[in-house]
């Protein structure tokens, strides 16, 4: 993504999320971008993507379609609506839109980037969340790792809620990696 066109998305995505986001989570999608920044910067992914990317991970947040579970359904719903009004084109931010609510296995640097800045954005409070953001100063996967099980127990404890089987592919696949790594 050059130059010119990382200043034309910018330009236009900016008003269209003050537009289309209340307030807090506009200052949400803020958090998210200055954080997935930095972390970009930290673990060598690219930082204009993670900005394009956190800027619109929530985009689709108050969209409605009849019978859709939002809650969930607006990571891909975003990806799909980045392409179509944004023209993005580029996998690797349309990946990090529509995965950043579940995660998923073989998730790129950016994935884990965006799944992460969500969860831990300095406006995310939440019992064990610091335990979290420490981890992820120094360790994607282990803070990914303990981010899902967080998911998976915040689920377990509410009936009827339902776990997103990515996520336990996720959490899974990255075990198995720290085990290769380790092994
Ligand atoms: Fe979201
Ligand atoms: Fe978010």
């Amino acid at each position: 993504m050059d130059y010119t066109e990382r200043e034309r998305l910018k330009k236009e995505i900016l008003p269209y999320i003050k537009e289309h986001l209340k307030p807090s989570r506009l200052e949400h999608t803020l958090n998210v971008t200055k954080l997935a920044i930095e972390m970009a910067e930290q673990f060598g992914a690219d930082k204009n993507k993670a900005e394009i990317a956190a800027l619109l991970h929530d985009m689709a947040k108050y969209e409605k379609r009849p019978g859709v579970d939002m809650n969930l359904a607006h990571s891909k719903i975003g990806a799909e609506m980045s392409k179509e009004i944004f023209g993005i084109e580029d996998e690797e931010i349309l990946n990090a839109i529509a995965n950043h609510t579940t995660g998923r296995a073989g998730m790129s640097t950016l994935e884990k980037i965006i799944f992460l800045a969500d969860a831990i954005e300095p406006g995310r409070h939440y019992p064990g969340v610091e335990e979290i953001r420490r981890m992820a100063e120094t360790d994607l996967d282990k803070a990914c790792i303990m981010s899902l099980q967080h998911t998976i127990n915040y689920v377990k404890e509410h009936e009827g809620w339902y776990l997103h089987p990515d996520s336990i592919e996720a959490k899974k696949y990255l075990e198995e990696h720290e085990w290769n790594q380790k092994n």
